[in-house]
Formats: structure tokens, sequence, C-alpha cells
């Protein structure tokens, strides 16, 4: 099993938001049109999850979905909820949010190589994480969420994809005009829902599309 990276920063060419950490959770309402509470609780609701059963969320930034996936679950094991982000600034807002929680742990890790060991885990999400990587980081940290998931465990992943509408067309080009940000024009051109489709997992479904551009996609191992 790969070390623990929290000693050293990762590094990664993903778009990590060490500048945004404290601001992130005031900010991120308004770039997801005050609909981010509803992508959560469709992604905990897609997911399925009982008991004990152990759950990661990458790229999960100050953590709230984490602890949201943690509150469903049973367990009093500390690792039993994993949050990774590889910004260091991410984590510790998050660490510090989850004060107290037993079953929530964050790490600063890269999604593209994960610490962990193969099928740790039952269940995965991923919300809007994979606009911030470029299409080689996409289909390594695919292959990685494949290895670290148990077969048949199951993955929300919630992202921008290509734009259907109007208010879709200009959420989404005017996020890659503002940012110059390449991996956003690559799910707009459909290519993470490609990568989705060629990962290998078992089953591949985009379970819904809102505003115009963001889809929810539901995996299985
Ligand atoms: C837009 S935020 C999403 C946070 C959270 N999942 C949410 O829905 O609010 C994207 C996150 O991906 C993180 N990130 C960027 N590159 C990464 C990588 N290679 N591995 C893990 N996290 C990364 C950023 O630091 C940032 O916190």
């Amino acid at each position: 099993m790969p070390a623990d990276r929290d000693c050293s920063p990762p590094e990664t060419r993903g778009r990590t938001l060490d500048h945004a950490a404290s601001v992130y959770d005031l900010l991120a309402p308004v770039m997801t049109l005050g609909l981010e509470g509803r992508y959560r609780r469709r992604t905990i609701e897609l997911l399925r999850l009982v008991g004990t059963e152990r759950v990661l969320d990458i790229g999960c930034g100050t953590g709230i979905l984490t602890r949201q996936i943690a509150a469903r679950l049973d367990g009093s094991c500390r690792e039993q909820v994993i949050g990774i982000d590889a910004a260091a600034k991410m984590i510790a807002v998050a660490r510090r949010k989850a004060a107290g929680i037993v079953n929530v742990h964050f790490k600063t890790a890269v999604a593209e190589t994960l610490p962990f060991a193969e099928a740790r885990f039952d269940a995965a999400a991923s919300t809007f994480f994979y606009h911030h990587i470029d299409m080689d980081l996409k289909k390594r940290s695919l292959a990685e969420l494949r290895r670290v998931l148990k077969p048949g465990g199951r993955a929300v992943i919630v992202d921008v994809d290509t734009p259907t509408n109007l208010l879709g067309r200009l959420c989404a080009w005017s996020g890659y005009w503002l940012f110059r940000q390449e991996e956003i024009r690559e799910n707009i051109e459909g290519r993470l829902r490609e990568s989705l489709y060629d990962a290998g997992f078992s089953r591949v479904e985009k379970v819904s599309h809102h505003a115009g551009h963001i889809s929810i996609f539901y995996l299985e191992n």
C-alpha cells in the first residue's frame, strides 16, 4: 500500500484550491446556482449506504458531503468514511468542521495515486472534482477508483457534462472562459463521460442532468 501522504503536500497537475479553502463554503452555492445541497442528497440516495460500510469521498474539499455520508452510517471506526483532497488547506478546514465526528477521517492525497489498498471501500463519491484534472489524470484517477472499490462496489460522480440548453451552455462555457480551464472544456466536450464508459466499470449510468450542464453518474465495479 502506498505511504500516507499527509506528511508532505502531494504533487499533482490538478487544480488545487488551497487559496480558496477559507471561502469555499460561501462561494460553492453561487457556483452551483444553489443546487449543491440537492446534488449531495441525490448522491447519498444513489449510494444506498448501509451499516458499517466504508466510503471514500474524492476531492472532498471542506468535507460537507463526507460528513453527511458518515451521518448515514453506524460505524465507530475512525477510517470508515475518508475524504481525500490534494489541497492541504481544504483538508485542514474539513478536519476542523468534522471535530468530534468519530467515523470520519480526512487525508491530504491525490486521486491519481490513492494511498489505499485494493478493494478497501464499499462505495465512493466525487462531486465537482473531475473538472479540476486533465484527461490523463481523469483516466488515472478512475483506474484508482476501480482499484480501491470492492467488486460490486458503487460510486457516484457529479460534474460538468455536455450542455443541453442555453442556461447550461452559459454556465459551462463561462466557467471555461473565466478560468481558462481546459479541464472544463474536456467535460463540456463529453470526454469525462467517455472516460467513465471506458474505465472498465461493470455498470455506468447517467442518472440525471441538471441546470443544463451538470450530470450525475452511477457506477458499479
Ligand atoms: C470544486 S472542489 C470540489 C469540492 C467538493 N467535492 C464539493 O463538491 O464541494 C475540487 C477539489 O478538488 C481538489 N483537487 C484538485 N486536484 C486534485 C487531485 N489531483 N486529487 C485530489 N484532489 C484534487 C481541489 O483542491 C478542490 O478542493
